[in-house]
């Protein structure tokens, strides 16, 4: 039986590579996306759905059944722009509510028929608070923990969560900046980790490129006294 996959925030760069990556593995699947007339053609049955509309999202996702649904979605603006314009509402609804609302709903119909994958693309930022984005870490920090509980709630029901922590990217969600070689991955290394991960295997959170993993850790290790004065 082929996989039914369903990715919330197709447009996304990262997220419409999975899709390609996903197809090649022979999945089936259902892009929702909240500009559908912007995605290229895949062979897809495609949705509209904007994860700041929940009660929206929510009633078109309720006949919707699938084995892995993967939330893609996400929102990074000026850290300026969001620690003290409206803007910050956009990040934490698109980063944080629309996800806890959607993978929720999922988390329900999951453990109901106690089979099922969810994978969260968090974020290395997630890891430690910094100045540089402190309202987009925020957010996924919220979405990492949110993507720890649900796995604990949802491991004796046999469905498996897993977190994405991608490290940098290399898409036009970090145009314009200058991002270091080494701890940049493309698009298409995460999407075949996420697809790899999510379809077999028993992995709870992965870092794209290995590196950031000891990076963030060390990170981790640096008293908030210390921390507080870096320029990070
Ligand atoms: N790029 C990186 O360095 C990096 C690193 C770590 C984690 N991530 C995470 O990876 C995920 C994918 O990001 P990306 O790099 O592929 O960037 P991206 O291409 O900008 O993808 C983000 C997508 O979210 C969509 N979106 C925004 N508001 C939405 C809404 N209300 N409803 C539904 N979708 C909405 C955007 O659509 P529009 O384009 O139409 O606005 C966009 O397609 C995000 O969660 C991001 O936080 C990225």
């Amino acid at each position: 039986m082929k996989k039914q996959v369903l990715i919330i925030g197709a447009n996304s760069e990262i997220g419409y590579s999975c899709a390609e990556e996903y197809l090649k593995q022979g999945c089936e699947l259902i892009l929702a996306a909240h500009k559908p007339e912007e995605l290229a053609p895949l062979e897809a049955k495609v949705i509209q759905v904007d994860v700041t509309n929940q009660a929206e999202a929510l009633e078109t996702l309720a006949e919707i059944d699938c084995d892995i649904v993967l939330y893609a979605a996400g929102k990074m603006v000026e850290n300026d722009q969001a620690l003290f314009s409206e803007a910050g509402q956009l990040v934490r609804d698109v980063n944080y509510n629309g996800a806890v609302a959607i993978l929720g709903h999922f988390a329900e119909k999951f453990a109901k028929k106690e089979a099922g994958v969810i994978v969260g693309i968090s974020s290395v930022a997630a890891d430690r608070g910094k100045s540089s984005n402190v309202v987009y870490g925020s957010a996924k920090a919220g979405f990492d923990s949110f993507l720890a509980g649900l796995r604990q709630y949802l491991h004796s029901f046999g469905v498996r969560v897993l977190t994405v922590r991608p490290g940098y990217v290399s898409t036009k969600m970090t145009a314009g900046l200058d991002l270091p070689k080494k701890l940049t991955a493309t698009k298409e290394q995460v999407a075949r980790k996420i697809v790899k991960h999510s379809l077999s295997g028993s992995r709870n959170i992965v870092y794209v490129l290995p590196i950031w993993r000891p990076i963030m850790w060390t990170l981790k290790q640096i008293p908030e006294r210390i921390f507080k004065r870096k320029k990070l």
